[in-house]
């Protein structure tokens, strides 16, 4: 892939993202609210603070990029968590379980992607930090995954295909790793290849 395609994509990806965290945020925080379980709102408020965090961290790629949100998709997804959010209080306890790892599990690929326009574009800097909110969306789908399997509901809402191992985040084919023959480098603590440009 060029690398202007690479960085347009990058972009895009990170805008998608960061309104994604926004629509989550709004969405955990009514979520961790509404279920009566100590353990579940704990962690569940843990993932709101995670998904806060992410946020923070695309804001500043995106910045570092000369780029910014776009704001009519900052507003939409603005609706849709606050509405998932309140949603949460009055469809009971298990399609918000449902619904968050149903999402969850695209986030993870999304992440992984982002790190690869970064290769593409020249930005590997950027590839540590997007493969670890990888693996931390990977937690997320994880931890709802293993709260509604084997529910009776399940019948009716089918669980969604599992991912395949954490360390693949990081793993063969990776963006995280060095191209087979090639040398690397350690930049922001990940194994990346020293040539970036396609
Ligand atoms: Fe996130
Ligand atoms: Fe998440």
């Amino acid at each position: 892939m060029a690398h202007e395609d690479s960085r347009a994509r990058l972009i895009a990806e990170l805008q998608h993202a960061y309104s994604g965290e926004l629509a989550a945020g709004h969405a955990y925080r009514g979520h961790w609210r509404s279920v009566r379980d100590a353990g579940e709102r704990e962690r569940i408020r843990t993932i709101e603070d995670e998904e806060w965090h992410h946020r923070r961290l695309v804001g500043e790629m995106l910045e570092g990029l000369g780029s910014g949100p776009r704001p009519l998709r900052e507003l939409v997804f603005l609706l849709i968590g606050r509405t998932l959010g309140l949603l949460c209080h009055v469809v009971g306890w298990f399609l918000p379980m449902y619904g968050a790892g149903k999402l969850e599990r695209r986030n993870v690929g999304e992440y992984e992607d982002a790190a690869r326009y970064a290769l593409g574009c020249g930005h590997p800097e950027l590839v540590d930090c997007l493969l670890t909110m990888a693996e931390v969306e990977w937690e997320h789908e994880h931890y709802f995954r293993a709260k509604v399997e084997g529910h009776p509901w399940t019948r009716l809402f089918p669980l969604w295909p599992p991912l395949p191992a954490k360390e693949a985040i990081r793993g063969a084919g990776s963006p995280g790793r060095p191209q087979a023959g090639g040398s690397s480098s350690v930049a922001g603590g990940a194994l990346v290849p020293e040539r970036m440009e396609e």
